[in-house]
């Protein structure tokens, strides 16, 4: 291992200046005029596996490209299956920003910049740890693929028809995603559920136009009125949503689990205190860590309609609009939600407002066994590399792919997460503690050296 981890602090200035070069490109996939960029940063990682020995592709799909790269195949060896984003979210609001969202800048030891830990920076700690490993042991007693996708942060539709077609070319033993975040600085997390996501966007139309809203209002419906009318009847002020059949399939969390949950070391009062609220919300007699890990919910993203600019204007708005989301949690089944929503706003939409209603994307949570000799060969690799064992946790996030590729290649799951808590991931200021990068390729690399380890073993 000494000679691994020499390589890698040796290289350790080339790893972060390549990263910074990653960030460089505004890879946002929700927005059509840069898919230039997100074609970039497909080349750029490609550019990368090559320059480390492999020989990947970049795959056309009908959005944006995927890239991909396998080591040689090992007969009767196990087989990990690398997922990572190289997408981001788009930057705004950009005036709050501290420096420019794709000039990366280093301030306290963290990166700072859009994409830095939503996934630019998680996914490059793998690659790394394969260099480092490809060059000390050869032949590779098994085998490493690399599926790295542009469209996270949209859907990931283009993923999930490639996994489907190809799915024997992927095949593999364990798949491994670090898109997600640690327990807190220094302490490890192994990630065993993830919750799921169902995006809507519905937009209501009053009048043909808009109107004056003293010579017309009182008598014509406003949309905007409506809309929140309509909003405030999705979820009750003590945090339930009431969508009718919404909890009919949700999971009542376990009493072990929700013991291990109160025993893990975490501080509600500052949690909040560190986001500027004073008292957490939610569903009545559930934890706030029970609510964001294994409850489901319902949240406003985006509002728009009226007036938006300064000072102020009597208009009555022809439109009104939300985004929103919910969050589900394993069992509960997204396509027949999403029936049951279009049907409630339906019934709650007044008669004088016209309703459209897009469902965006969805995808059900994910709850993985720990009961795998990966799990196993992580728990130790994280403890070696960090001092200290990592903590079972589930993550309130949702990567959807993961639960489909799960099922589809019949894989165990490895969630670890290099990310932190106060990274600003999809806000403003994003970041990426350089401590973690490091750290992160170094556990990688400790992963797979035993798993390579192992296999050796095997055949002595
Ligand atoms: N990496 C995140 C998900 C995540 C964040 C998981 C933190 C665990 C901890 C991922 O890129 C993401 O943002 N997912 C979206 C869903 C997607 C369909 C837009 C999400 O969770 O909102
Ligand atoms: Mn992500
Ligand atoms: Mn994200």
């Amino acid at each position: 291992m000494e000679s691994v981890n020499q390589y890698l602090d040796e290289n350790a200035q080339r790893f972060e200046s390549e990263f910074f070069d990653f960030l460089k490109i505004p890879s946002v996939s929700t927005v059509p005029s840069h898919a230039d960029d997100v074609q970039k940063a497909a080349e750029w990682l490609a550019n990368r596996l090559t320059q480390i020995g492999l020989q990947p592709e970049i795959v056309k799909t009908k959005r944006h490209p995927l890239v991909y790269a396998e080591t040689p195949a090992v007969p009767n060896a196990p087989i990990v299956l690398i997922y990572g984003h190289f997408d981001v979210q788009p930057p705004d609001p950009l005036d709050l920003w501290i420096s420019p969202p794709f000039e990366p800048t280093v301030r306290d030891g963290s990166v700072y910049a859009r994409g830095a830990t939503d996934d630019k920076g998680q996914l490059l700690t793998h690659v790394y740890a394969a260099e480092a490993i490809l060059k000390a042991i050869h032949p590779l007693p098994f085998q490493i693929k690399f599926l790295f996708e542009g469209e996270e942060e949209d859907g990931s539709d283009s993923i999930s028809e490639y996994v489907k077609v190809f799915k024997e070319k992927l095949a593999c033993d364990c798949l491994i995603v670090s898109d997600c975040e640690m327990f807190a600085p220094g302490q490890p997390a192994i990630i065993y559920g993830l919750r799921g996501i169902m995006a809507f966007e519905l937009t209501l139309t009053g009048a043909c136009r808009d109107l004056h809203s003293g010579v017309f209002g009182g008598a014509v419906y406003n949309p905007a009125v409506a809309l929140c009318q309509m909003l405030n009847k999705v979820i009750d002020e003590n945090g339930r949503v009431q969508i009718p059949g919404f909890y009919k399939d949700v999971v009542l969390i376990p009493d072990r689990e929700r013991k291990q949950f109160a025993d893990l070391p975490f501080d509600e009062k500052e949690f909040f205190e560190k986001i500027g609220v004073a008292k957490g919300f939610g569903e009545k007699g559930f934890t706030s860590i029970e609510q964001r890990w294994a409850r489901p919910t319902f949240d406003i993203n985006g509002l728009t309609s009226g007036y938006q600019g300064e000072g102020s204007k009597t208009v009555l708005p022809s439109k009104a609009s939300a985004k929103f989301t919910f969050r589900l949690v394993p069992k509960q089944n997204p396509e027949e939600i999403a029936k049951n929503v279009e049907q409630y706003l339906q019934s709650v939409c007044p008669p004088e407002i016209k309703m459209e209603l897009e469902f965006q994307h969805g995808a059900g949570g994910l709850l993985v066994s720990l009961d795998s000799e990966f799990v196993e060969i992580a728990t130790a690799a994280l403890e070696e590399t960090f001092g200290c064992p990592p903590f079972f946790t589930r993550e309130g996030g949702s990567i959807p792919i993961i639960t489909e590729m799960s099922e589809v290649l019949d894989a165990d799951v490895l969630l670890i997460g290099w990310g932190l808590d106060d990274d600003n991931l999809h806000a403003p200021n994003e970041k990426f503690s350089l401590a973690c990068f490091h750290r992160g390729i170094k556990a990688s690399a400790r992963l797979m050296e035993e798993i390579a380890r192992r296999q050796k073993g095997k055949k002595v």
